[in-house]
């Protein structure tokens, strides 16, 4: 590959390498060549320290890249822009990016590319959004497609991340909820997805039966494939409104109301679908002045469907925004 270099003594290439390397110049990622008596530190653009420069061909060398930050060629003034991490759903990265860096994003997406060659598609992420909290997503380098299978907890899944909800930072999360379920109980899965929560409880534990609805016909598409090939046999697939779909599968041990956004709306159905005790795992987009507000609000609705609230737990399931948690409230309630 051509690129510009500084020709300096060999007694001056640590110290003019190290200047290069702080000022995020040098180009890690091709070979330093020696050429008589000089060594040629290849630059991402032009350098004057007061040393020769030369434009000339330079081998791909084997300097450790990092990050695909270190691979992208973007003006220097915009690299603290560019994101420090994204999202890999099988082998497709989805990132967010910046309004600044949004002009440089098909160098964004080839240089992820070139990062990890087991990635074959980078969308940019341009945020959730509607009732099926869908993505929306833009194909910004390598294949045309926003479907992939992703490996989560030993099992896996088709994803269509255009058209069914679908995020890989919440892996942990669900192995928490999965691993506090019991022998024999009934679980409802109302905003189910693709299935990462009812597929995980009903492989990994023993429940009698995980009932998994959604109201996006997509994910629930997605669900059944997925319920299909992990063999997941105890996943009870009911397509439609949760509230609809609670009053017909009542009554269940455990209720998992993951729509964060919405999630206490439907408290009251979780609620009405537990038999004489049960636990319902309810999530919610807080700041953390509100998380207070919200258990109280909590137990006025336990308190309006007749029964006790016998343990209420609340933990951070992630950092949502810079002043916002993804809140988990796990409440174990008992007919009074
Ligand atoms: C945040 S996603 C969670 C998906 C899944 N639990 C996961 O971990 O990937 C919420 C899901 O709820 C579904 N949904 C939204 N409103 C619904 C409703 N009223 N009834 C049933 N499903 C609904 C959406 O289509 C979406 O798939």
């Amino acid at each position: 590959m051509r690129a510009w270099s500084v020709a300096v003594p060999p007694e001056r290439a640590e110290e003019v390498r190290r200047k290069l390397l702080a000022g995020d110049l040098l180009m890690k990622r091709l070979r330093i060549v020696r050429d008589g008596d000089r060594i040629l530190l290849p630059t991402s653009r032009r350098v004057d320290l007061g040393f020769p420069t030369e434009e000339r061909a330079f081998e791909e060398g084997f300097a450790a890249v990092r990050s695909y930050k270190d691979l992208i060629v973007i003006p220097d003034a915009l690299r603290p822009s560019l994101p420090s991490s994204f999202d890999v759903v099988g082998d497709v990265a989805v990132i967010r990016l910046p309004k600044e860096i949004r002009p440089f994003r098909s160098a964004v997406g080839a240089a992820i590319l070139r990062w990890n060659p087991r990635l074959r598609v980078v969308l940019e992420d341009r945020g959730v959004a509607g009732p099926n909290r869908v993505r929306r997503v833009e194909g910004i380098a390598g294949e045309a497609r926003a479907t992939t299978v992703h490996v989560e907890h030993g099992l896996r899944y088709r994803v269509d991340l255009a058209h069914a909800y679908f995020s890989p930072r919440l892996a942990a999360e669900r192995k928490r909820v999965a691993d506090s379920v019991g022998d024999g109980e009934t679980v409802a899965d109302p905003f189910a997805g693709v299935g990462p929560y009812a597929i995980l409880i009903a492989k990994r534990r023993r429940p009698r039966v995980v009932y998994a609805s959604d109201a996006n016909p997509m994910a629930i598409d997605l669900l059944r494939a997925n319920a299909a090939m992990n063999r997941a046999d105890r996943v009870d697939i009911r397509p439609g409104d949760a509230r609809i779909v609670l009053r017909d599968i009542a009554p269940v041990d455990r209720v998992i109301l993951d729509l964060p956004h919405s999630a206490l709306d439907f408290l009251p159905d979780a609620f009405a679908a537990l038999g004489r005790a049960g636990i319902v795992h309810l999530y919610g987009i807080l700041e953390s002045a509100e998380e207070a507000e919200r258990e109280t609000a909590v137990r006025s609705i336990a308190h309006g469907a007749g029964l006790e609230v016998k343990d209420l737990r609340r933990r951070h399931v992630r950092a949502y925004s810079p002043s916002q948690f993804h809140t988990a409230f796990d409440v174990t309630v008992a007919r009074a």
